[in-house]
């Protein structure tokens, strides 16, 4: 089915794009003869094979571009209905000689309409688009299968990563614009490059087709690196919710059925908020002391760290996020104790009984200190880690070079951690040895919850004396004292670098 149509043409600055194609180039997969300057082109035509709902998005975007399109359909008739009068909706065999860029918009499952297609699809640049319900359903990727099914074809993979609805969108999209291209013929691949930038996309050229199951796998993936830290914290929680709720809400209420249920929704999710998120701060430098630890045990960085903490490496940045997100929600709720109901009547009590105890002033020099001292170590603890928040956002980390992102992260991450603990230690100040202060004999909830970032800044403080500090410095410039491993010039891998281990 073909319809009449306006002739479209490319802009001045992109006229030579895809001319040697329309112009009937012979193999999609060789560059084309050098010519002279000719007079604006016509554009070529792009073929979508299969009417659904990518292809429909595909097609407005291709329009909006200014390109002619043609799209191939089992039945023609019911799917020019959903195309706009310009597009060309025809036959499959039809569709796939009009022109050389070829887009498959039918998913794996039915690439065996392909197979009466063979000698029309010949030399042709096919781009599979096509997306897996789940990883690793297929043994190979669909575009390796493709290409299998197809070997007189380029197969082009990309596009997958864009939803049909991102697709059809004119204004900026909300997550990125990316479109991640590979195929064995540079050619081709520069090709569908162009086309994807003249559709306002970013294209990332990923090399050979091999890299097809990576591509194919990235629309599948939520938040892989997150994983680890967020079911961290999320036991973290738990175990310190548990803590806290026993002690503060079970224990006096079995000891002298006083309900004190109310504390929960405020009291003991600030325990549980600012517990979590020093844990997690001490868990990010705790990883690179165990580093450090394998370093000096080995005599060398060449070795390779185990799986383990290589992963609890990699993980630092979304660990220290976390961290850095639950304590902003600790200061929020801190902020807010002073204006419950219950804060009130606890102070009207308290003055009353001052009152009627003829007491005129209760100022305790002691408390004043320790309160205003651990709030503003607080209020220094946040502001540092601000800091690193910001500097792992892309677009600040581009701008640092490696010394100033390293003095940020490590050396700052490391004094808002101290500041932090003191906060902590200063808010609990004695009451870790009072034995009044424990509970069905659990101490107050600050002292498990300082546990790991007190042993971690002794471990840092251990790693600062001159005999280990000198000795880790020898090794991270080079020095290898392994007397039968291999020399310091074969590195096992690109898991040794720490610049790899690091996460921008
Ligand atoms: C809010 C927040 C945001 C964060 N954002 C990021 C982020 O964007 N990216 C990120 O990576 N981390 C991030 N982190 C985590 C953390 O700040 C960094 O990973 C920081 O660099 C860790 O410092 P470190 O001194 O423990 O480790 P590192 O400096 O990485 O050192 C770890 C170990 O590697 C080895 N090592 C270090 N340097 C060398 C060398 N030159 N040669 C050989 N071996 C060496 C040593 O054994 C060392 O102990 C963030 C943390 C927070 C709290
Ligand atoms: N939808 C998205 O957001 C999105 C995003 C990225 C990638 N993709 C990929 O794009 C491809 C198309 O997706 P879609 O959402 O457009 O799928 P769809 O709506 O199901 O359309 C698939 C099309 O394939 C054609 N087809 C050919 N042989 C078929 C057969 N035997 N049975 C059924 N249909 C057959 C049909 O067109 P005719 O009836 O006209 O022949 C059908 O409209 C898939 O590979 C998908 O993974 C989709
Ligand atoms: C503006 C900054 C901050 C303010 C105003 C603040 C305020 C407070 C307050 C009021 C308490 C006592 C809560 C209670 O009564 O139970 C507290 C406790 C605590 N805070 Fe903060 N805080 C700040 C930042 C931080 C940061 C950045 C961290 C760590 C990353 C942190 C970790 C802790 C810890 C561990 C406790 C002890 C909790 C317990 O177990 O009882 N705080 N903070």
């Amino acid at each position: 089915m073909s319809s009449s149509r306006t002739p479209v043409f490319l802009t001045s600055s992109s006229s030579h794009f895809l001319t040697p194609l329309r112009n009937g180039y012979g193999a999609a997969s060789s560059p084309p003869a050098p010519s002279g300057p000719s007079s604006p082109s016509p554009l070529p035509t792009i073929t979508i094979l299969g009417s659904g709902d990518f292809s429909r998005a595909l097609a407005l975007r291709l329009l909006r571009g200014g390109f002619h399109v043609v799209v191939g359909s089992r039945r023609p008739k019911q799917a020019a209905h959903c195309f706009p009068h310009v597009v060309d909706v025809t036959h499959y065999e039809d569709a796939v000689g009009k022109a050389n860029i070829v887009f498959l918009a039918i998913r794996r499952e039915h690439y065996s309409v392909l197979w009466d297609l063979k000698h029309l699809l010949e030399g042709k640049i096919l781009v599979d688009v096509s997306n897996n319900r789940r990883v690793n359903q297929y043994p190979e990727s669909n575009a390796e299968y493709l290409s299998s099914l197809l070997p007189s074809c380029t197969v082009v993979k990309g596009f997958n990563v864009i939803s049909a609805w991102a697709m059809q969108q004119s204004y900026p999209l909300d997550a990125s614009t990316h479109v991640y291209i590979c195929s064995d013929s540079v050619w081709a691949r520069q090709q569908v490059m162009e086309l994807a930038r003249l559709l306002h996309f970013r294209p990332v050229d990923m090399g050979p087709l091999s890299w097809s199951r990576d591509i194919e796998t990235m629309p599948l993936r939520l938040f892989p690196g997150w994983r680890g830290p967020v079911l961290a914290a999320v036991a973290l929680s738990i175990f310190f919710f548990s803590y806290s709720f026993v002690r503060d809400v079970i224990h006096p209420y079995v000891q002298s059925r006083q309900s004190d249920f109310y504390k929960i929704p405020m009291e003991v999710v600030n325990r549980t908020l600012p517990a979590v998120a020093i844990t997690l701060l001490a868990l990010v430098y705790l990883a690179g002391q165990v580093a450090a630890g394998h370093q000096l045990y080995y005599g060398t960085k060449y070795r390779q760290f185990p799986g383990w903490l290589e992963g609890w490496l990699r993980s630092r940045k979304q660990l220290g996020l976390l961290s850095f997100f639950l304590a902003a929600v600790h200061v929020l709720y801190s902020l807010c104790l002073p204006m419950r109901r219950s804060e009130r009547y606890q102070l009207l009590n308290t003055a009353y009984q001052q009152v009627h105890a003829d007491v005129e002033s209760t100022w305790n020099e002691e408390e004043v200190w320790r309160v205003e001292m651990y709030v503003s170590f607080g209020v220094m603890s946040l502001g540092l880690l601000s800091l690193l928040a910001v500097t792992s956002l892309p677009s600040v980390h581009m701008a640092l070079n490696w010394r100033e992102f390293s003095f940020i992260q490590s050396t700052l991450g490391y004094i808002a951690l101290l500041i932090a603990t003191l906060h902590g230690l200063l808010f609990g100040w004695r009451r870790a040895f009072q034995w009044d202060s424990y509970r069905f004999y659990l101490p107050p909830s600050f002292v498990p919850a300082l546990a790991l970032p007190v042993c971690v800044v002794l471990g840092k403080l251990l790693l600062l004396l001159p005999c280990l500090a000198r000795r880790l410095h020898l090794i991270r410039r080079g020095r290898d004292s392994r007397q039968d491993g291999p020399s310091r010039l074969e590195p096992v891998g690109a898991a040794m670098s720490p610049e790899r281990v690091t996460i921008m």
